[in-house]
Parts: structure tokens; C-alpha cells; sequence
């Protein structure tokens, strides 16, 4: 088959859901492409699962660039969507134009960055119109986690909803090729998947949405601590390190080499 492309992404709506999920290095997107994923993210998700850090904010451009360069390289067949980090689009359209080029030379074929106000839609059409294909991100935006306080559901109240639906009508008509929803009521995700033309990916936000995300680490029983909605597929914490204690006495032990 060949790479997977926004159009393709487009035309997949209504016709097959897609299980999309985040890579942050090459061993393991050449695993998930060979699995038939067809949209790999390099997520800011990276800083808490690879990174050590506890948020999304202290990840820095060089950080994803290099992954998402690791990630475009290990695959045939995904798309590569590279998360824009905190900072890289804050601070200026010229800037964040730049950040965005920087992805697709790194070898991204789409961004995906967060919000959906006057600026972040106008900064969609440029980045769309200059042929970045951009994927929106809309609901809880980790971005903003400190002015969330915490890491919170969105769209509980009827205010919110109503805001949350008007910020994915936003994206799609600033030219968004799809919309992610993180973490809202199932209710408000089908709600927005039925009005827009363009996919929904899910994430926390039910299963009515055209596709869904999940973190790499969290479905691959890496992380011990995963959000609710998580289903793991597999649990590979224990068996990694059953594996690397078993070395160590091995070698200790004198039986390996
Ligand atoms: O960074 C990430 O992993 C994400 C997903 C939660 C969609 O943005």
C-alpha cells in the first residue's frame, strides 16, 4: 500500500475509523507502521513519556524535531503528524510558520498544534495555505494545563460544550484537515463529529469519533498510571524489566556470557 495522506485521512470519514497512536522513536513507529497504523503523532505527549518531564510545557523544538525526524525515517506507509511544542507558535506567526517548516523538513507531512481562537485559526489558514497540512487540537489542550489547573475534562457545562463545538467548527473551516478531541463528554465529541466534514480523532472523548488516539506508552503497558479511558493492549512494563533483572543475575550469576 502507499503512505498514508491527508487526503486519504479526509476520505477515510464515514467509510473506516482509524486507530491512530504517538511514536517517539524509530524502533517503535517501524512497529506501528508495519502494524498498520495509519497516522503516527510525535507528540509533545513526549516530554512525560520520554522526556521525564510531568507536562507538555518544557519540551523543546530540537526535542521533537529530532524525533520526528527518528519517526518519518522508521516509516513506510503512516502519516507522521509532528505536535508543535509550547512556545513554537505563541510567540509570532513568522515564528510560528518557521517552527512549522521545520517539521515538514524534518519529515513530517503534517503538524498538529492546539486552540482554536481568532489567531490560532488564522495562523491555520497560513500554515494550510503555505501547504503545511495542519491538524487541529481542540477540547483539553495540555498546552494550557496551567490554566486549567491540572490536567481537567472540558466541556461539562453547557457554556463549554457550546464553546468547545464552536472551536471545531473554527478549525475545520480555517482549513484543519481533521480535529482532535481530548478528553469531552461522548456526548459533545458525537455532536462535533456529526457536524464537521472533516475526521474527529478521539481521545478520551468516546467512540462515535472517526478515529482515536492513544499514547503509545499507555497502551503498551509501559506507563504504570494511565488515564481511565485507556485500554492497554499489552503489558510490557513487567516483561522489560523481568528481562533486564534476569541480565543482571545472569551476568552476576556467571551464566551469561
Ligand atoms: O501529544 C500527544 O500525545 C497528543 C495526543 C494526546 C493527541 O496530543
Amino acid at each position: 500500500m502507499k503512505r498514508w495522506n491527508v487526503a486519504e485521512v479526509r476520505a477515510s470519514k464515514g467509510v473506516r475509523k482509524l486507530g491512530c497512536c504517538t511514536a517517539y522513536d524509530s524502533c517503535f513507529a517501524r512497529l506501528a507502521d508495519e502494524a498498520g497504523v495509519p497516522v503516527i503523532l510525535v507528540g509533545d505527549s513526549m516530554g512525560m513519556n520520554t522526556l521525564g518531564y510531568s507536562t507538555t510545557l518544557p519540551v523543546k523544538p530540537e526535542e521533537t524535531l529530532s524525533a520526528v525526524a527518528a519517526v518519518a525515517r522508521a516509516v513506510k506507509e503512516a502519516m507522521v503528524v509532528a505536535d508543535l511544542p509550547f512556545g513554537t507558535y505563541q510567540c509570532g506567526d513568522d515564528e510560528a510558520m518557521k517552527n512549522a517548516v521545520r517539521c515538514l523538513q524534518a519529515g513530517a507531512d503534517a503538524v498538529k498544534l492546539e486552540g482554536a481562537d481568532s489567531r490560532i485559526c488564522a495562523l491555520i489558514s497560513r500554515m494550510t495555505n503555505a501547504g503545511i497540512p495542519v491538524l487541529a487540537h481542540v477540547g483539553m489542550t495540555p498546552q494550557s494545563v496551567n490554566s486549567y489547573g491540572g490536567f481537567k475534562r472540558q466541556g461539562r457545562t453547557r457554556e463549554e460544550a457550546e464553546r468547545i463545538f464552536r472551536d471545531a467548527k473554527a478549525v475545520e473551516k480555517a482549513g484543519a484537515f481533521a480535529v482532535t478531541l481530548e478528553c469531552v463528554p461522548a456526548e459533545l465529541a458525537a455532536e462535533i463529529t456529526a457536524a464537521l466534514a472533516v475526521p474527529t480523532i478521539g481521545i478520551g472523548a468516546g467512540s462515535v469519533c472517526d478515529a482515536q488516539w492513544l499514547v503509545m506508552h499507555d497502551m503498551l503497558g509501559l506507563n504504570e498510571k494511565v488515564p481511565s479511558f485507556v485500554r492497554k493492549y499489552a503489558d510490557l512494563a513487567p516483561v522489560v524489566k523481568n528481562a533486564f533483572s534476569r541480565y543482571v543475575n545472569d551476568v552476576a550469576g556467571g551464566t551469561f556470557p
